[in-house]
C-alpha cells in the first residue's frame, strides 16, 4: 500500500511535541521567574542585573575588559569592592512578613484564584527571628560564582599561586553575612584551583566596610534625623503608594483600612525572598503587577537616596575612608615594577553591604540625575539612572582594575561585572591613572574623615551644592 500521509504527521507531530516539551521545558526555568523581579531594589537577584547567568552561571563575557588595544596593557592589580549574597529577612520584616500571613490567613475572603488560595491554605511562614539577616546558601552560591568568574577574567591576579602565597588580601564587615560570604569567595577560588588545602584567611575592618556608623555627622545628620527621609515618608502615604494598597486590598478581599503601607512592602519583599532564597514564584507574587512594582522600587530608591547617596552630602563623604583605602591600594600597585616590594598585593577583595557600595559610588559622582527623586515627582524619574535594582542587587560589585600600559597604568572600572566610565571621564573606557587621580584631586587631597564626620554637625542639609 502507499504510505499514507499521516504516519508521516504522526511521527513529525510526535517529533514536534517532543520539541515542543523540550523548548517549554527549558524556558519554564525563564518563564517562571515573577514578571516584578527586576523592581526589588537592594532585594534584587544579581540575575535580572546579568540574566545570561540564569543560563550559565559561570559564563564570562572577556570583552568586558576594555584596556586601549593598540597599548598592549596588562592587569596588575584587582580591588573589588562587594556586597554579601541573597540573605535571610532581618527580624523586622519577618515579623511584618509573620503579621501580613496571619491577617490574609484569617480576614482576607476566600479567594477564587489559585494564587490566592494558595496563599491561604498551602503557604505557611517558614521564617523565624534567628534568621535575622544572615547568608542562605544561595548566597553561598553567589560569592562562589563571581569568585571563579573573576578568576577566568583576571587569571594572573587570582592566580593559584597569589591565593596559595597568601597574597589576596580578604578584607570584611564583622556582620555575619559579610563573613560568611568573603568565606564563600575563597571556597570559590578554591574550587577553581581545585586548591583545596589553601586556608581561609581574612581581616575583619568596620572602619572601613561600615564607616557609616562610625561617622558622627552621618549617624546625627541623617541616620536619627526625623527630617532626612522626609521625601520617603510623604511617599509611603502619596497617591501612588495608596493606590497600590488599594490595588492589594481588592485583590485580597480585604478592607482597605487593614493593611497598612508596612504590610504592603511585606508582601513585596516575601516575593522577593522566596525568589532570591529559593528560587521560588510564589503566590504572593501575584498581588502585584509591573506598574505596583515600580512604585514600590520607586519607594526603596527614594529611601537609599536620600539616606545612602546623593540626598546628603555627609552621606557620601561617610565614605572618605574606603575612597582613600583604595586609591592608596590602586597608588602602591601602579609604581614602577622594580620599585615594588615583596609586599605586593596583586588582588583586594573588600566584603560589605549596600550601604558600603552606595555612599562610594555616589562619592565617584555616579547615578547623579539632573533631578532628585522626590515624593511628588515620580512620573518625571521614569528615566533616572539611580536604580537600586540594577546598582546593588545581591552580590553587587565594584571592580578597580588596573592595567600596566605602555603610556603608564590605567584605570577600568567595572559595576556589576559591565563596564562604566568614570563621571568626568567619559571619553575612555580606561583612562591613564594620572588623569583619574587628577578627576579626584579634591577627594585625594581633601575627603578627610575626621574633619568631614567630626566637624560641625548638622549643618549639611540637603545636598544643593556639590
Ligand atoms: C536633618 O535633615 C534636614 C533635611 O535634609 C536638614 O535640613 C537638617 O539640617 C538636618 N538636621 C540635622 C540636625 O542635621
Amino acid at each position: 500500500m502507499f504510505p499514507g500521509p499521516l504516519p508521516t504527521n504522526g511521527f513529525l507531530a510526535a517529533a514536534l511535541g517532543l520539541l515542543l516539551t523540550h523548548m517549554s521545558c527549558s524556558s519554564l526555568a525563564v518563564q517562571d521567574i515573577p514578571p516584578i523581579a527586576a523592581y526589588f531594589g537592594t532585594k534584587t537577584r544579581y540575575e535580572e542585573v546579568n540574566p545570561h547567568l540564569l543560563r550559565d552561571a559561570l559564563s564570562v563575557r572577556p570583552s568586558v575588559l576594555k584596556p586601549p588595544s593598540a597599548e598592549r596593557c596588562s592587569p596588575v592589580h584587582l580591588t573589588a569592592v562587594i556586597r554579601h549574597g541573597s540573605r535571610y529577612p532581618t527580624v523586622k520584616n519577618i515579623r511584618r512578613i509573620q503579621k501580613l500571613s496571619e491577617l490574609v490567613r484569617k480576614e482576607a475572603s476566600r479567594g477564587s484564584e489559585r494564587w490566592l488560595q494558595d496563599v491561604q491554605t498551602q503557604w505557611e511562614t517558614w521564617y523565624t527571628e534567628d534568621m535575622d539577616g544572615q547568608l542562605v546558601a544561595k548566597g553561598r552560591e553567589d560569592l562562589r560564582q563571581l569568585a571563579r568568574r573573576l578568576a577566568v577574567l583576571f587569571p594572573s591576579l587570582l592566580s593559584e599561586e597569589n591565593l596559595r602565597r597568601g597574597r589576596i588580601s580578604f578584607l570584611s564587615s564583622s556582620k555575619h553575612r559579610c563573613v560568611s560570604s568573603v568565606e564563600a569567595f575563597q571556597e570559590g577560588l578554591r574550587q577553581h584551583w581545585d586548591a583545596h588545602d589553601v586556608e581561609y584567611s581574612h581581616g575583619v575592618d568596620d572602619q572601613l566596610m561600615r564607616f557609616f556608623e562610625h561617622c558622627r555627622g552621618y549617624v546625627e545628620g541623617v541616620e536619627k534625623n526625623r527630617t532626612a527621609l522626609l521625601e520617603v515618608e510623604k511617599f509611603k502615604h502619596g497617591e501612588e503608594m495608596e493606590g497600590v494598597r488599594r490595588r492589594m486590598a481588592e485583590r485580597l478581599g480585604l478592607p482597605h483600612h487593614r493593611l497598612t503601607p508596612d504590610l504592603v512592602e511585606a508582601a513585596f519583599f516575601l516575593c522577593s525572598y522566596e525568589l532570591s532564597i529559593k528560587s521560588l514564584h510564589s503566590p504572593w507574587c501575584f498581588l502585584f503587577d509591573e506598574s505596583d512594582a515600580k512604585v514600590l522600587e520607586y519607594k526603596s530608591d527614594l529611601k537609599q537616596y536620600w539616606k545612602r547617596s546623593h540626598g546628603h552630602v555627609i552621606s557620601s563623604l561617610s565614605s572618605c575612608p574606603l575612597f582613600h583605602h583604595v586609591f592608596r591600594t590602586l597608588d602602591k600597585a601602579g609604581r614602577p615594577r622594580r620599585l615594588v616590594t615583596s609586599q605586593e598585593t596583586p588582588a583586594s577583595i573588600l566584603v560589605g553591604h549596600a550601604e558600603t557600595l552606595l555612599p562610594l559610588l555616589s562619592l565617584l559622582g555616579f547615578y547623579k540625575d539632573q533631578t532628585p527623586p522626590t515624593a511628588s515627582n515620580y512620573h518625571s524619574q521614569h528615566g533616572r539612572s539611580f536604580r537600586t535594582s540594577q546598582i546593588v542587587p545581591y552580590a553587587a560589585n565594584l571592580l578597580f582594575v588596573l592595567y600596566d600600559c605602555q603610556r603608564g597604568p590605567r584605570l577600568q572600572l567595572l559595576i556589576n561585572e559591565s563596564p562604566v566610565r568614570f563621571p568626568g571621564l567619559e571619553l575612555e573606557d580606561a583612562p591613564l591613572y594620572r588623569d583619574v587621580r587628577a578627576t579626584f584631586r579634591h577627594l585625594l587631597d581633601g575627603c578627610d574623615f575626621h574633619s568631614e564626620c567630626e566637624g560641625r554637625t548638622g549643618g549639611r542639609g540637603p545636598n544643593t551644592e556639590l
